[in-house]
């Protein structure tokens, strides 16, 4: 009864103050079999409730009415519940089977959310940090799209700041050893590297190179005109990726944008009293407002404004442009004091939508060499992946007299490899680190995004042989057995989960999932053939298997996963 235990779990910690496993430990079972199978006491609701626990109950029994749990009745201050089988098997795949997108909502109609994720360097290398945050954000963005959310993604570049200077300074030197047909950024960030070794021998060339960014931050032509150059150039590198990995922004809003937006910000700030002098400086000490957050640098002696200044700036501009319900920083953990001090800021100078403002770090890969950058990284991925695309291929052949064409294989290469690389990173609880094993990566039978994509791949391979229409109007009670019982309930689950990994910007949740679903799923198909069973139950569990098939496709849609119908 466990299983039925933690779906009712489920079930009631959604509509109470309680989170599952709380609930979960308070069911016990019925000591009557008349009153039913499973019984919640509400007694130690009713404090946090403020209810009598007999009216708490009689409330929960009215929302249940027609629930897949089962009947579910009011006894005094026990909420009894008889457990009905056939009517969860019915209710979930019915449900799954009628709705465009299963566990989905309009929970978020009319409100935006803005989601910062992304957000690599210009000139500099697209790191593996930037390739978590576009992996963790972009799926984020799904999860809350899924709930109804008009989400806007801002790739918030890093397009200014004073080491433009130093790389208009170092292509005065060395544009000639430029070279267009090799990989753009990775030159600059050479010539960066280089330029800067130079500024500590010769002071001269920091002069210089201030000099430079001062030009650009007054617009002068060839300042400007080389500024566009590296922007460009290095986005056109950046876009490769997006490509491999299906990302797309609504908008590219770099550090550069909010130039001429800083002023009355910072004005605003000055206005309020938070800001101060120091050492020529402009700062707010949030060490003097009882806060641990340090001091916060708004403007360098010489005038120049900070990144701190630009993200300070970027937020009344969403603010103010989107009025967003929340604003998420994707961003790795290294930085969090960064957001922290400035969303005080915000919340100091008395903003209200301060609260909205949320800081989603994430840890970082060990084990890894990244030298090479994560274009070559991901290349490197494809590369064993087609060794394998070309032995699935070869499998599809054997066992379904399938043949795919060559631009066949090349896709499930790609799909395999970009997906095993995604699941991998989201796999895991964000803020923990990642150790790398390219074996661990792309096992087929292990906790990877290709065993969840070989499973969907499986399930539409089923599907194919039976090669009958699906229909709801199945005899629910034919499906049985602990394997059927046991994927019923991880479909059923699958709705809280979305939710779940919504409310803690966790898309592991989610990855997690599709690896408990699959396992299910393989376990059920392991002892339940479809084909061969006679119509009524063959019809049965093509449905479940339908269903389960629906369900991992839309999981792997959220993690920005390609699901393939034939591997
Ligand atoms: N460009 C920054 C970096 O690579 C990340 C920017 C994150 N977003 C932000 N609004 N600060 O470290």
């Amino acid at each position: 009864m466990e299983a039925q235990k933690q779906d009712l779990a489920a079930a009631l910690a959604k509509e109470l103050p309680l989170d599952e496993e709380t609930v979960f430990g308070l069911i016990i079972p019925c000591k009557l079999p008349e009153h039913g199978d499973l019984s919640f006491p509400c007694f130690t609701l009713a404090k946090s409730m403020r209810k009598n626990p007999a009216l708490i109950a009689r409330e929960l029994a009215e929302k249940f009415t027609d629930h897949p749990v089962g009947t579910v009745t009011a006894a005094g201050p026990y909420l009894n519940v008889k457990l009905d089988e056939s009517n969860i098997a019915a209710k979930t795949l019915t449900d799954i089977f009628d709705s465009e997108q299963y566990g989905s909502s309009d929970k978020g109609e009319g409100q935006t959310i803005v989601i910062d994720y992304s957000s690599p360097n210009i000139a500099k290398p697209f790191g593996i940090g930037h390739l978590r945050s576009t992996v963790i954000g972009r799926a984020i963005k799904n999860l809350f799209e899924y709930q109804g959310y008009k989400v806007i993604g801002i790739n918030h570049l890093g397009d200014w700041g004073t080491q433009f200077g130093l790389m208009i300074a170092a292509w005065k030197r060395w544009s000639d050893e430029y070279d267009e047909n090799k990989d753009p950024v990775d030159q600059f960030y050479k010539f960066y590297v280089k330029i800067n070794a130079l500024t500590r021998e010769d002071k001269s060339v920091k002069e210089e190179a201030r000099g430079y960014f001062r030009k650009l931050e007054e617009g002068d032509e060839e300042a400007t005109k080389l500024w566009h150059f590296f922007r460009d150039t290095s986005l056109e590198e950046f876009e490769k990726i997006y490509k491999l990995l299906g990302v797309q922004f609504e908008y590219k809003q770099g550090e550069a944008f909010y130039n001429d937006k800083m002023e009355p910000i910072l004005k605003k700030i000055c206005d309020k009293g938070l800001a101060e002098e120091s050492e020529g400086a402009l700062i707010v000490d949030l060490d003097k407002r009882d806060t641990n957050l340090g001091k916060v640098l708004l403007k360098k002696g010489d005038g120049a404004t900070l990144y701190a200044t630009r993200d300070l700036t970027a937020a009344y501009y969403r603010a103010e442009t989107f009025k967003p319900a929340k604003i998420l920083y994707v961003v790795g953990m290294p930085q969090k004091q960064h957001f922290h001090q400035f969303f005080k800021v915000i919340e100091l100078m008395g903003e209200e939508w301060a609260s909205g403002l949320n800081y989603v770090g994430f840890g970082h890969y060990v084990g890894m060499s990244t030298r090479g950058g994560t274009l070559v990284f991901l290349r490197e991925v494809l590369d064993r992946t087609s060794a394998m695309a070309k032995e699935i291929a070869q499998g599809l052949k054997s066992r379904e007299q399938i043949e795919l064409t060559d631009e066949e294989v090349n896709t499930v290469a790609q799909a395999v490899g970009i997906g095993a690389v995604i699941f991998f990173d989201l796999k895991s609880r964000r803020a923990k680190d990642l150790e790398f094993d390219f074996d661990r990566l792309l096992n087929l039978k292990g906790d990877t995004g290709p065993y969840v994509q070989w499973t969907y791949a499986r399930c539409c391979g089923i599907l194919r042989k039976n090669d009958r229409e699906i229909t709801a109007d199945v005899d629910f009670s034919l499906i049985t057995g602990d394997e059927a019982r046991a994927l019923l309930k991880m479909l059923l689950r699958f709705p809280a989960q979305a939710q779940k990994a919504l409310d803690q910007y966790e898309p592991s949740l989610i990855a997690s999932y599709l690896l408990d679903l699959s396992r299910a799923a393989n376990s059920f198909i392991h002892v339940n053939n479809v084909i061969k069973s006679e119509d009524g139950l063959r019809n049965a569990r093509a449905l479940l298997i339908h269903c389960t098939r629906k369900v991992l496709g839309q999981g792997l849609k959220i993690l920005g996963i390609e699901a393939l119908e034939k591997m």
